[in-house]
């Protein structure tokens, strides 16, 4: 990876999320995890889309490990006393949403991105987690995310070889990814409270988050410059930038925007939509666990 577990940690200052006393924290934290490993299956289709056989069969091997992530999450929030439920919008916009419309965004998004990004919380709730058990389960499955995000960052580096166009799009869309990051974290801050022990350092560990995200892209080569050089207006022309290619590359990605980003647009049903009423998932759950209607994530 080219970034280290000393560059990407936070510290906490000692503080702990307590199974008892944080058992609703840690259901709606566990409950956004679990979504994202169940996106793993968006891994198929990039199995039928890899450059060449060595991608091929790393990302074969990813899909059993993101499967395994999901039952690890499930025995995690049994042992907890969690109950499995939808996540927030903002994080199936992250995963689902932001999904890759070619190989290099992919790499670039959701591996290298947003695998890093996901990386960072596994690593705060290995940190900060007072339950044994859990951080032990955890700690297994960081090896293999790991290795995910370092694909991700040497597929991403290979793509945008000689492409400056790809560059600046990866980068715009990146910027997009940013964003839904930020208002993951305004909802957070919102409804956390600010006097928990550890959600009150949230905000500096977004914005340590952000700083790892900026650097990752420096190291890889989409960003060649500091984030903070370039203005308002480059950025937005970025965004624009990126999405207008989108727009030129094919018609395709703009007739399944709707599909990817609104909940209610009628559309063929995947497992991640429908993973809270399978029998693999309410096999796990707790007794009595009631699931809400799925067409209704919770809100705010
Ligand atoms: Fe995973
Ligand atoms: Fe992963």
């Amino acid at each position: 990876m080219l970034l280290t577990r000393d560059e990407m940690t936070f510290d906490f200052a000692g503080a702990k999320l307590d199974p008892a006393r944080d058992r609703e924290l840690l259901e709606w934290m566990f409950n956004q995890f679990l979504y994202g490993e169940v996106t793993g299956i968006q891994v198929g289709h990039w199995l039928y889309d890899a450059p060449d056989f060595e991608a091929a069969r790393f990302l074969a091997r990813q899909s059993l490990e993101e499967m395994q992530h999901v039952d690890n999450f499930l025995r995690i929030m049994a042992m907890l006393g969690c109950h499995p439920r939808p996540a927030h919008p903002a994080v199936r916009f992250l995963a689902t949403g932001m999904m890759g419309g070619s190989w290099a965004e992919h790499v670039a998004l959701e591996m290298a991105q947003g695998e890093g990004f996901v990386l960072q919380a596994f690593y705060a709730v290995i940190d900060t987690l007072d339950h044994k058990p859990s951080v032990d389960i955890l700690r297994r499955a960081v090896k293999q995310e790991e290795r995910h995000v370092e694909f991700g960052e040497q597929q991403t580096a290979k793509a945008i070889a000689g492409k400056g166009w790809l560059r600046r799009r990866l980068l715009g869309l990146s910027l997009v990814s940013m964003w839904g990051v930020r208002r993951l974290a305004r909802y957070m801050e919102n409804r956390l409270g600010k006097d928990h022990p550890v959600m009150k350092h949230l905000p500096a560990f977004l914005a340590h988050a952000n700083v790892c995200a900026e650097l990752r892209l420096r190291r890889i080569g989409v960003l060649d410059r500091p984030l903070g050089e370039l203005s308002g207006g480059r950025r937005a022309l970025l965004v624009a930038e990126a999405y207008g290619g989108k727009l030129l590359g094919g018609l395709g990605w703009l007739v399944t925007l709707p599909l990817r980003i609104l909940p209610f647009w009628p559309r063929r049903k995947r497992l991640t939509d429908t993973y809270l009423h399978d029998a693999h998932v309410t096999g796990f759950a707790l007794p009595a666990a009631s699931i809400p209607d799925e067409a209704q994530p919770q809100e705010p």
